[in-house]
């Protein structure tokens, strides 16, 4: 696991957004998992950027989002499909049948789902997965308590998700109480995984997930089983880390790494690495 701390939210933004577009240009029929929530809007507002002035070429990507509320019609302003719309794909060049995101109105939830791991498959499956934490150190919509095996399902909300969500409808009747989520087995297939946490409210959560033990009760510990995750998060959000250090000094060294190791000298009888 890669732990890069930037200083702030624009920072972390714009590192995922390099990450990601990287991926897009080296493959530019590439699969990526997309989440919403606040943490990923500057993500989306930077990939916009990179499209608008650097042509960054969405036209061939495909994307999967993570999860959807049950009950909510897509045009619904508060819909996950509507939001990413609003944020991203307006914005883009990317082809509206390349987009997937869970039906909140699917009736037969357990057939969509099995049908939505179907088609991430015959995508080829995700390149990256781009991911924020929850309060109660949820992925995607994965509740203390689901199974770390867990795929595509219709999942219940905890009362303090539905607490957190409160805030964007304008009474609790109206929040929903279910979701259909990409399961955190599915989550682990992706290639790879890109975490993004900011704010000092993340900071105990996202220790839990990094540092604790690998728990159904925080899924985002799941990622420790990943090879190939990247947690980019600003500096509130890695107060509690007991590791920080050693991850900014890791990624010190990687770099001088490269540079020795494409120097003549080479590492072994080179002059050694100096910080
Ligand atoms: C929801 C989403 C998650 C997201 C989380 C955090 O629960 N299902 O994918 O990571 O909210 O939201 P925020 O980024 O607003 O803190």
């Amino acid at each position: 696991m890669r732990v890069i701390v930037e200083k702030d939210y624009d920072g972390m933004s714009k590192k995922a957004a390099q990450i990601v577009a990287e991926v897009v240009r080296e493959k530019p029929d590439c699969v990526l998992g997309l989440a919403t929530g606040s943490t990923p809007l500057g993500l989306y507002r930077e990939l916009i950027r990179m499209h608008k002035e650097e042509g960054l070429d969405f036209s061939r990507v495909k994307t999967f989002n993570l999860d959807e509320y049950y009950g909510l019609p897509p045009n619904h302003p508060q819909s996950y499909n509507y939001f990413m719309h609003q944020h991203l794909f307006d914005h883009i060049n990317i082809a509206p049948q390349n987009i997937n995101i869970p039906n909140g109105l699917a009736r037969d939830a357990e057939a969509f789902c099995a049908e939505y791991e179907r088609m991430i498959k015959d995508a080829g499956g995700i390149d990256i997965q781009v991911l924020g934490i929850g309060g109660d150190g949820h992925i995607a919509f994965n509740e203390p308590g689901s199974s770390l095996g867990s795929r595509t399902r219709l999942k219940t909300l905890t009362e303090e998700t539905i607490r957190d969500n409160a805030r964007f409808f304008s009474s609790m009747e109206e929040v929903p109480k279910f979701a259909i989520t990409m399961g955190v087995g599915t989550i682990l297939e992706a290639r790879r995984c890109l975490l993004l946490a900011n704010g000092s409210k993340k900071a105990k959560v996202l220790a839990q997930a990094i540092e604790g033990p690998i728990t159904a009760q925080v899924t985002a510990s799941a990622l420790q089983l990943h090879p190939n995750v990247i947690v980019i998060a600003d500096e509130e959000a890695t107060s509690e880390l007991k590791r920080k250090d050693y991850y900014a000094h890791v990624e010190r060294m990687t770099e001088k790494l490269k540079d020795i190791l494409a120097s003549a000298e080479g590492l072994i009888y080179g002059g050694g690495i100096k910080e």
